[in-house]
C-alpha cells in the first residue's frame, strides 16, 4: 500500500497520499483536502508548499547541491556552453553535434529585432530602469512575431526567437541608453561573444574578444540558468497556467526577477559595498546594522530561502572573480571588501545560527564589474542567464498532465457582512 500521512480533525480522519521525489523528497498531496474535509492549507510565502513536481533542476539547499536534468552544475560550468545549457533545460538531455549544430543555426536566423522596436527604447525616459525597459520589450514582441500555424512550431521558434533576441533586445537598450550607434549580431560569433561584441563595440573603438571574459560570462550564465521554483519562475509557470503566450509569461518572470530580494541583489550588493568603501572600508558597522532586529538592513547578497549551506554557485563564482580580476589586471577595492565582509560573517555566531551564508549575487556583481558591464545592467545579465530555466519550466507545465489554471485561496480576515452607506449619510 502506498504511503499516506493522516490529517485528525473534528473526530475524523483524513489519509492524505504521500508524493516522494527521485532524490527521497517527500510532500503530502493535499489536493483533495478541500473536497474532503473543507479545510485549505495556510503558508505564507510557499515556504513548505510545492507547487508542481518538475523534473528539471534538482537543489539539495542542506548540502549545498545544484544539479540541471541531473547533472551537478559544477560540471556544467567546467565542460558546457551556455547554448548547451539551454538546450539541456529545455529538452532534457544534452544535444548531440547536430542537434546543437540546427540550435546554433535557428539562434543565429532570430537574433535581429524588428526595426521598428528601435523607436520604442527612444521613448523610455532617460532614468527607465533596464529591467523595467526588458519586460516591456520581451512583452512586446509578441506585436511583432504574432501566434505561429502550430503549436510545435510556436513553441520551437518562440523559444529560439526569445533565447537569441532578449540578448540582442539586451545590449541594444544598453547602446541607446549611451546614444551610441546599434551593433548588430555576428553570425561567425558563439552566443556569449556575440553578446560582448554587441554591448561593446563601436566604430572608434573596436572590441576585442578576450577569451577570459568569454569564459567568464559563461559561467556567470551557466550558474544562473535555472533555480526550480523561485519567484520569477514561480511567476512565469503561474502567469503562463492563464495560458498566457510565452512573451507574456517571461515578461511577468522579468519583472519578479527586478526585486532587490531576488535577482535585484546582484545590483544592490555593489551598491552596498560601495557605501561601506565611501564609509571608510570598516565592514564590521554594516556587520552590526544587520543583526539589529530594529533596523529593516540586510547584508545583500547573503541568505538564501533554499539554502543553508554555502550556495554552490558562490563558491564558483568567487573562484572566476579571483581568476578574471588577476588575469585583467584588475584591482578591484570592493573584492577586498567583499572577502572581508563574507570572512567576518562566516566568523560571526549570529551568522552562523542564522545559517546565512553568501549567494550566487555576492561576487557576481563584482565578475560583471570587470567585465564592462554597467551597475544597472546586473540583474538584466541575470534574466538573459535565466531565461532557459524560465523557458523550460513553462514548457513542462504546458506537459503536465496535472496541469490546473495557478489560482491559491486565502483566509478571508475582513470585516464581515456591511451595510452600504451612501454618499450623504457618511
Ligand atoms: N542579512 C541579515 N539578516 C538576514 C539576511 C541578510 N541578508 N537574510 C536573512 N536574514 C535573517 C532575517 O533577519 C531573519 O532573522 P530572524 O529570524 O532573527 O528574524 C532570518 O535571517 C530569516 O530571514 P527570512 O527573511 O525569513 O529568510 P528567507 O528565507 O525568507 O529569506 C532572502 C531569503 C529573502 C534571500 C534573505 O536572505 C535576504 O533578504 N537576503 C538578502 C537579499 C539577497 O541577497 N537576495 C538574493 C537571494 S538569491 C537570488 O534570488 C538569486
Amino acid at each position: 500500500m502506498s504511503d499516506t500521512a493522516k490529517l485528525e480533525y473534528q473526530g475524523r480522519i483524513y489519509e492524505l497520499p504521500i508524493v516522494e521525489g527521485t532524490e527521497g523528497e517527500k510532500a503530502i498531496d493535499i489536493s483533495e483536502l478541500r473536497n474532503q474535509s473543507g479545510l485549505i492549507t495556510l503558508d505564507p510565502g510557499y515556504v513548505n508548499t510545492g507547487s508542481c513536481t518538475s523534473a528539471i533542476t534538482f537543489v539539495d539547499g542542506e548540502n549545498g547541491i545544484l544539479r540541471y536534468r541531473g547533472i551537478p552544475v559544477e560540471e556544467l560550468a567546467e565542460h558546457a556552453t551556455f547554448k548547451e545549457t539551454a538546450y539541456l533545460l529545455i529538452n532534457g538531455r544534452l544535444p548531440n553535434r547536430s542537434e546543437l549544430t540546427r540550435f546554433s543555426v535557428l539562434l543565429n536566423d532570430h537574433s535581429l529585432v524588428h526595426e521598428d522596436m528601435r523607436e520604442f527604447f527612444s521613448n523610455f525616459p532617460r532614468a527607465s530602469h533596464p529591467m523595467g525597459i526588458l519586460s516591456s520589450m520581451v512583452n512586446t514582441l509578441r506585436s511583432f512575431y504574432p501566434e505561429l500555424q502550430t503549436m510545435e512550431e510556436e513553441i520551437n521558434i518562440t523559444v529560439t526567437r526569445l533565447l537569441s533576441k532578449v540578448r540582442t533586445l539586451a545590449a541594444m537598450s544598453y547602446k541607446i541608453s549611451r546614444g551610441h550607434r546599434v551593433v548588430y549580431p555576428r553570425p561567425d560569433l558563439a552566443y556569449c561573444a556575440n553578446f560582448l561584441n554587441m554591448m561593446f563595440d563601436s566604430p572608434v573603438r573596436p572590441y576585442e574578444i578576450d577569451q577570459d571574459v568569454v569564459h567568464a560570462l559563461r559561467l556567470f550564465w551557466v550558474l544562473h540558468a535555472d533555480h526550480e521554483q523561485n519567484c520569477s519562475t514561480s511567476a512565469v509557470r503561474l502567469v503562463g497556467s492563464a495560458r498566457v503566450n510565452l512573451y507574456a509569461a517571461i515578461s511577468s518572470g522579468i519583472a519578479a526577477l527586478w526585486g532587490p530580494l531576488h535577482g535585484g541583489a546582484n545590483q544592490a550588493v555593489i551598491e552596498m559595498l560601495e557605501e561601506i568603501e565611501e564609509k571608510g572600508g570598516d565592514v564590521k558597522p554594516f556587520v552590526k546594522r544587520a543583526k539589529d532586529r530594529n533596523d529593516p538592513f540586510r547584508l545583500m547578497g547573503f541568505g538564501h530561502r533554499i539554502y543553508k549551506a554555502y550556495d554552490p554557485r558562490a563558491r564558483i563564482m568567487k573562484k572566476i572573480c579571483d581568476t578574471l580580476l588577476e588575469k585583467l589586471h584588475i584591482r578591484d577595492p570592493l573584492l577586498e571588501i567583499a572577502k572581508d565582509l563574507e570572512q567576518t560573517v562566516l566568523e560571526d555566531d549570529w551568522f552562523v545560527e542564522h545559517r546565512l551564508y553568501p549567494n550566487v549575487d555576492f561576487y557576481s556583481g563584482i565578475v560583471l564589474r570587470a567585465i564592462g558591464i554597467p551597475t544597472n545592467m546586473f540583474t538584466v545579465m541575470f534574466a538573459i542567464g535565466r531565461l532557459p530555466g524560465w523557458i523550460a519550466q513553462w514548457k513542462e507545465s504546458l506537459d503536465d498532465p496535472n496541469w490546473k489554471l495557478g489560482r491559491p485561496r486565502q483566509i478571508y480576515i475582513g470585516p464581515s457582512l456591511t451595510k452600504f452607506v451612501p454618499l450623504e449619510e457618511r
